[in-house]
């Protein structure tokens, strides 16, 4: 229990890496994590591109004035989901992003979500990078890579939002 609680106090936005290339293994269990997050009646909406082909990174890096990090990452996973499968689609694909963040923190490896939705043009734009059908949606780009900055685990906790028994 503790190891988790450890694990996920040490997983923060890192936005800078190193040249080493992330493994087959290391994305599949990230993929693995991922795909073991809760969804709304287990609907499992989701879809990811991995995305390593280095000109792909650029284009994506190019979507909105806060992903340049794509460019730099050795790949980037890029949370899709059936919107027609889920109306909870956002927060099923939310979970996943999440559980795939947790597990690169796992690998000591770096990674960062960056937001897509609901901005129609970004989203638009990513589409139209990877060839991304109409009906499936982008919830996030997420660069992954072996860090080249360290930002030291820490919990944001605030007693002032937390209410008992009521607001
Ligand atoms: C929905 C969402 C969208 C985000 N979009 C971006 C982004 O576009 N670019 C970026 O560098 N970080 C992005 N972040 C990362 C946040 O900036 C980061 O989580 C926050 O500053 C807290 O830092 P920490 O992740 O190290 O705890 C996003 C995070 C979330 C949850």
């Amino acid at each position: 229990m503790s190891e988790m609680l450890d694990l996920i106090k040490k997983r923060r936005s890192i936005r800078k890496y190193t040249d080493e290339p992330v493994s087959d293994e290391e994305i599949r269990t990230m993929l693995e994590a991922a795909m073991a997050a809760p969804s709304a009646n287990n609907s499992q909406p989701w879809e990811f591109v991995v995305v390593r082909d280095a000109d792909l990174r650029r284009q994506l890096a190019q979507t909105h004035p806060w992903s340049g990090m794509c460019a730099g990452a050795p790949v980037v996973f890029v949370v899709c989901a059936h919107e027609s499968r889920s109306s909870h689609w956002v927060e099923d694909a939310s979970a996943a992003t999440e559980n795939l963040l947790l597990a690169a923190a796992g690998l000591d490896l770096g990674a960062v979500w960056v937001g897509i939705y609901p901005n129609q043009e970004r989203e638009a734009h990513v589409r139209k990078v990877l060839g991304i059908p109409d009906d499936v949606r982008v919830l996030c780009l997420v660069p992954v890579g072996h860090p080249a900055e360290s930002k030291p685990p820490r919990t944001q906790y605030d007693p002032q939002k937390v209410h008992y028994d009521g607001y």
